[in-house]
């Protein structure tokens, strides 16, 4: 969701840099945006924007300082007015806010009684107007923002800027701030990604502690204001993971790196055992996860059943804090996500926490709140994702999960060997792009498509509907292959394009019934198995890897949501109305 960037430095084109510094954060989804920069020997300079950044350009202002943000609309429309920066009334506070000051009604209407003017509708520009206030009462910047941060309630990360000193600080008990430092500039953002062009050592402010950057340099307080040590850790990421090349998209880009990391978590196992020996002393387990995470973790639990014989429940991030009475000291809770951030996962954890379950997080991001807080975290080292929609992310969780499954089993070695061979059937994919490109310029016409699977293939049919309706806006759903007959078959019509998977396992024959069910019903079948059959109208073929042939199956339908949005002339890696991490709930 909302991207900040702020620059503090010898540079003297702030502006641009801030413009450049929000474009790398595009990819979590927004709405609108704004730049604040102090002008040299002048005054303050604020633009603000509803729509893409796009093209803009920044005007050619000298300027060393300023400050950036990408806005998600939540409370306020999608206009100028209600993109950040916010400026209080006497010009000397600049602040931008990620997150949602749920008691912002309250400090609204005093700050009105007060004489505050306000020039928007969101809930962010009370902070604003509240350190305006407060400075009346104390001349210490560092106090007065720790004593404002009090006030708010809900999570929220701020950073302020005083254009008049030259100072900004960072502060917050939700999404992440993260900072860099070098002899000539300093970069405060709301995402490590934003800070590889510069530097690879960054710093992650723990939550209530205060960052203080100024031309000096960066300064850390604890939330009572006493000044402590501030360390860096090196981000393993290069400046090639976070760009395109010879890529036309983001999302394609990094559905051609699954192989690699598929064969990559493999040279992980010392860490998944560590996993394994927790989860085994445990009484109960559940996967939480949201999105495409959720269809991981729900693989996780044919996985973990079928391999290692444990039972384990999935649920949604939004749905799990309704199923907290079973949650005691013994149970052992896996957050399955990208970023690390999701709210609603991050809320639910909280409540499991406070019952004693040891939590665990499965996470992309480094430095993440899921990564920070669980008891033990698990890497996936899939890199940046960039795309909105989750590809590589996905890929990596289930591996994951599937070397957990086998580790736990102790069958390691029959794992990795049906995990090598999930990786050569998604270069074999891949080298056969084009004739998924043919497919899906075949079936963009279609109002519906529907995704059939039995078995893991299920939760792998609910992911590939998910891929193709987020990108290409084309109604996507998935089933179950058995609950064909109990209404889903009411939907097949003439020409509907069907996908079913067809892995040669113990769904087998079943789902082939479904295949002549749905045919009959004048449904174009695509069918993807590694045995090729007459009832197919399409036939895409993935050899059998054992259970881990969801991986290369699912990789399909990730080629072919992306060429269904090309075919439809719409940019994959930003769909409509989503957000890449979603911080709000
Ligand atoms: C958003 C993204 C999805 C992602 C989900 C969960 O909805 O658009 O691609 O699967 O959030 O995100 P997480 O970062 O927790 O995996």
């Amino acid at each position: 969701m909302c991207g900040i960037f702020a620059y503090l430095g010898e540079k003297t084109n702030a502006g641009e840099l801030i413009l450049q510094g929000l474009t790398s954060l595009e990819y979590r989804g927004y709405d609108s945006w704004g730049v604040a920069i102090k002008k040299e020997n002048s005054k303050l300079h604020v633009e603000k924007h509803p729509g893409k950044i796009g093209e803009a350009t920044f005007p050619p202002f000298t300027a060393s300082s300023g400050i950036g943000h990408t806005r998600w609309a939540t409370h306020g429309g999608v206009t100028a007015a209600n993109a950040h920066p916010h400026v209080s009334c006497n010009d000397e506070v600049v602040l931008v806010h990620n997150g949602i000051v749920e008691n912002f009604e309250e400090l609204k209407q005093n700050l009105q009684k007060a004489g505050h003017h306000f020039k928007s509708e969101t809930d962010s520009e009370v902070i604003a107007h509240l350190l305006e206030e407060e400075m009346k009462n104390e001349t210490d910047l560092k106090e007065v923002v720790l004593r404002v941060f009090r006030m708010l309630t809900g999570m929220s990360a701020i950073i302020v800027f005083f254009p008049g000193t030259n100072q900004f600080f960072a502060i917050k008990n939700g999404s992440p701030l993260v900072y860099s430092g070098t002899q000539s500039e300093q970069i405060l953002a709301s995402d490590a990604v934003a800070l590889i062009p510069y530097t690879n050592n960054v710093f992650f402010l723990p939550d209530y502690e205060l960052l203080e950057m100024n031309p000096h340099g960066a300064r850390l307080y604890d939330e009572t204001g006493t000044e402590k040590s501030l360390k860096t850790v090196t981000l393993e990421i290069d400046k090639s993971q976070v760009e395109k090349g010879a890529f036309a998209h983001f999302m394609i880009k990094e559905i051609h790196e699954q192989a690699a990391i598929v064969k990559q978590l493999t040279k992980k196992t010392d860490q998944i055992q560590n996993l394994a020996t927790a989860i085994q002393k445990s009484n109960r387990f559940y996967f939480v996860g949201c999105g495409s995470a959720y269809y991981a973790a729900l693989c996780g639990e044919y996985l973990f059943s079928k391999i290692a014989k444990i039972h384990a429940n999935s649920s949604f991030g939004s749905e799990f804090s309704y199923h907290l009475d079973f949650i005691d000291n013994t149970s052992t809770v896996m957050a399955v996500s990208q970023s690390g951030e999701t709210i609603d996962i991050i809320s639910g954890l909280q409540k499991a926490r406070e019952k004693g379950a040891h939590i665990m997080a499965l996470v992309n991001v480094l430095g993440s709140t899921l990564y920070r807080t669980a008891d033990s975290s698990f890497l996936l080292g899939a890199g940046p994702e960039k795309a909105v929609c989750s590809t590589k992310a996905f890929v990596a969780q289930i591996t994951a999960i599937f070397l957990l499954a086998h580790t736990m089993a102790h069958t390691v070695d029959k794992g990795t060997k049906d995990l090598f061979n999930a990786a050569r059937e998604i270069t074999s994919i891949l080298e056969r792009e084009k004739s998924i490109q043919e497919l899906a310029e075949k079936i963009v016409k279609s109002k519906n498509i529907f995704v059939l699977g039995r078995g893991i293939s299920y939760p792998g049919a609910l992911e590939s509907a998910l891929k193709i309706k987020e990108v290409c806006y084309i109604h996507a759903e998935g089933f179950a292959g058995g609950e064909l007959k109990h209404g889903v078959i009411a939907l097949i019509e003439k020409g509907t394009p069907v996908i079913i998977y067809n892995p040669e396992d113990e769904t087998y024959e079943d789902s082939l019934s479904s295949a002549y069910e749905v045919k009959a019903r004048g449904a174009y079948v695509i069918g993807i198995s590694s045995k090729p059959n007459p009832v197919f109208d399409a036939y895409i073929e993935v050899k059998n890897c054992g259970e881990a042939t969801i991986i290369p199956n699912v990789v399909i339908a990730q080629l072919l949501g992306y060429y269904l949005a090309l075919a439809k002339n719409l940019d994959p890696d930003k769909p409509r109305n989503l957000a890449k991490s979603v911080t709000v709930k």
